[in-house]
């Protein structure tokens, strides 16, 4: 009896452990689209300009967390690209991030004109179009925990209640990012935790606009369910009702 009982323990400890992970140290590919299937050709100016490119943002990143370039002279040479780290991840946290998010995209989406990556930590996109400044309505997909809430109305309300006053905040900061926390009933012990963020190159009213977009896309996804995030390639938002960001 007490040997079934330790290993429930032991499970439990280990899925805890890899929440805390998941949540705080790993950092985790989430997904990538190579959103212009055109080829390109190596040793070609725009191959130049895309190496350039990563090499720039990586270092620049790390330093606030986000960054935007572009380089090459002539209308086919140039490559355009922006890269973002979560707002409450560290300086040398951010560029692995943005080196590894890299790295693998050029593999990923090797010699492809267009791509962009999602890991937790961090986001990168480039184009051979100039995309900055502009609210990507393209690229954007759902993840979610499958977990059911026990009062799927009154927590919906709520974590819309949160995210919109998450994304308020947001609009408004210069990071562009703000995280928080909602307790759901008084007298409970139960809290929701939400994210919200945008890329810098979007103006504060356009990442106001991207965020509610994203809370609006909620339901679709995640109606009723423990944990939901929006990742897009302007911005991104997110709930859990574990804290899964730093303070
Ligand atoms: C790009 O190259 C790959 C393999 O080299 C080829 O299969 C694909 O058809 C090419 N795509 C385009 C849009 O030309
Ligand atoms: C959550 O609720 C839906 C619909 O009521 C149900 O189909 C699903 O199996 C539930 N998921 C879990 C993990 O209990
Ligand atoms: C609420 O729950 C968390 C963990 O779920 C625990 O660490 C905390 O002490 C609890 N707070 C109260 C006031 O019960």
């Amino acid at each position: 009896m007490s040997s079934s009982k330790l290993t429930a323990t032991t499970v439990l400890l280990l899925t805890l452990t890899l929440l805390l992970q998941t949540s705080f140290g790993a950092n985790n590919f989430l997904s990538c689209v190579c959103s212009n299937p055109q080829n390109f050709t190596s040793n070609t100016p725009f191959d130049s300009s895309l190496k350039t490119l990563i090499t720039v943002l990586t270092s620049k990143t790390s330093l606030t967390g986000f960054g935007q370039a572009s380089f090459g002279q002539y209308h086919d040479q140039q490559a355009y690209g922006l890269s973002l780290c979560r707002g409450d991840v560290s300086s040398s946290d951010c560029k692995t991030c943005v080196s590894e998010a890299t790295t693998e995209l050029l593999k990923r989406c090797s010699y492809k004109k267009g791509a962009i990556i999602w890991y937790d930590n961090c986001l990168f996109k480039y184009s051979d179009k100039d995309f900055l400044g502009r609210i990507d309505h393209a690229n954007k997909f759902y993840m979610l925990n499958v977990n059911n809430v026990t009062n799927p109305d009154a927590f919906n309300y709520k974590t819309k209640e949160l995210l919109s006053r998450l994304a308020e905040e947001a609009h408004g900061n210069p990071k562009m990012y703000a995280a928080g926390e909602l307790k759901l009933e008084e007298g409970k012990n139960m809290t929701v935790y939400g994210l919200t963020q945008c890329t810098r190159d979007l103006s504060s009213d356009d990442c106001k606009k991207c965020l509610y977009d994203s809370i609006g896309e909620l339901p679709n996804c995640c109606n009723g369910k423990q944990g939901g995030r929006v990742l897009g390639g302007s911005c991104n938002v997110q709930y859990e009702i574990y804290p899964f960001f730093k303070e």
